[in-house]
Order: structure tokens, then C-alpha cells, then sequence
């Protein structure tokens, strides 16, 4: 597997990838080209095989370290991918100091919680409905990154 960034040209892949995974609550095209251009946020990619299979997106918004998205195709999951992609988004954060990170995931997606309680996220609210068209809840989940902080659950 190889990590590298994402560029102008992954886009519209990803944009595929966001509508066969989410459906109607998928980020469109134009919204993945604006932020990828203006946005403060990195677009990192892994390869499998010599093919993109993976992306995760994530960043300071406002004041805070935050994953916003990350996706597996269907055919490269179990392999590790979302959980070297996480560990480097959660190294990513350490060495700009955060004092954590943050996500939110939808209360039904397993898959994900799983992923994300392995590494030390806990639960900290629901947001009702925060998924749309569906109106599916979102647990915001954060991670505490101090010194001793996540080592004894990441890795
Ligand atoms: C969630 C997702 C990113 C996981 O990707 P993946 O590359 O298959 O995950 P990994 O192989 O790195 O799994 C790491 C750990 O996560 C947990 N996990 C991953 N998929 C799981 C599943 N289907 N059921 C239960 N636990 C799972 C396990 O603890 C796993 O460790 P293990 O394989 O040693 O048991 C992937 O299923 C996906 O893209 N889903 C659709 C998009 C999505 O929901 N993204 C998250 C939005 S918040």
C-alpha cells in the first residue's frame, strides 16, 4: 500500500467513489473541487495494487483537528487501509500540536465505530439528524492526543 495526496485529476474518482458509498448525503463533484482548491484541509489517497482504493480528507476547521471524511472501495477493505490512513491523520495532528481530533460518524455505520474505538475515539454527543436527505444521527467522537495520550490504543 502507498499514501501519497490526492490531485486535481483523483477528483472525479472520488467524487464516483462518494456516490456509490453515501448515496444522496454523498459530497458532490463541485463541493470536492471547491474545498480541494481553497480549503485549509489535505486530500491523502492510498493505493492497492498500483490503483486508488481509498481517500481520507482532514484538517484544521476552525480551531479544531477533524477528520471529515475517509472511505475504502468495497474490494480493498479488511486490509488495513482505513487504519494506516487514520494513524496517519492521527500523526498528522500530534505534530501540529493538537491537543486532540475529532470526527463525526453516522450511529449506524459499525464498520466505522469499530474502526474509530480501536484507536482511543470516544463517544462525546449525538447530533440529530445530522445526515442528510436520510436524517440518519451523527456520533461526534474525539480522541485525546496528549503525550501519553492514544499510545497504549494506537499502533
Ligand atoms: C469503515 C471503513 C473506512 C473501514 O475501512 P477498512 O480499510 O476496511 O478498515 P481496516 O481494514 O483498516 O480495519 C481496521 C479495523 O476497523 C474495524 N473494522 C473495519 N471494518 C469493519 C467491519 N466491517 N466490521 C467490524 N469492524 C470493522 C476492525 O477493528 C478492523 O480491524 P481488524 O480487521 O484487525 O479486525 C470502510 O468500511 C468504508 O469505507 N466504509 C464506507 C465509508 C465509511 O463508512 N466511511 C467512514 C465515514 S465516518
Amino acid at each position: 500500500m502507498v499514501l501519497r495526496d490526492l490531485t486535481r485529476a483523483d477528483l472525479p474518482w472520488m467524487a464516483q467513489v462518494e456516490r456509490d458509498l453515501f448515496g444522496p448525503s454523498a459530497w458532490s463533484e463541485s463541493l470536492i473541487r471547491e474545498d480541494f482548491r481553497y480549503g485549509s484541509t489535505r486530500y491523502r489517497g492510498a493505493e492497492f495494487e498500483g490503483a486508488l482504493v481509498a481517500y481520507a480528507v482532514y484538517g484544521y476547521d476552525g480551531d479544531a483537528f477533524h477528520l471529515m471524511n475517509l472511505a475504502v472501495v468495497p474490494a480493498a477493505r479488511r486490509r488495513g487501509i482505513a487504519r494506516t490512513l487514520l494513524l496517519e491523520f492521527l500523526a498528522e495532528a500530534r505534530a501540529q500540536g493538537a491537543p486532540d481530533a475529532w470526527l463525526e460518524v453516522a450511529v449506524t455505520n459499525e464498520a466505522a465505530l469499530a474502526l474509530y474505538r480501536a484507536h482511543g475515539f470516544e463517544d462525546v454527543r449525538v447530533r440529530r439528524k445530522y445526515y442528510q436527505p436520510e436524517g440518519v444521527d451523527a456520533l461526534v467522537m474525539r480522541v485525546p492526543l496528549g503525550d501519553a495520550a492514544g499510545d497504549a490504543v494506537v499502533g
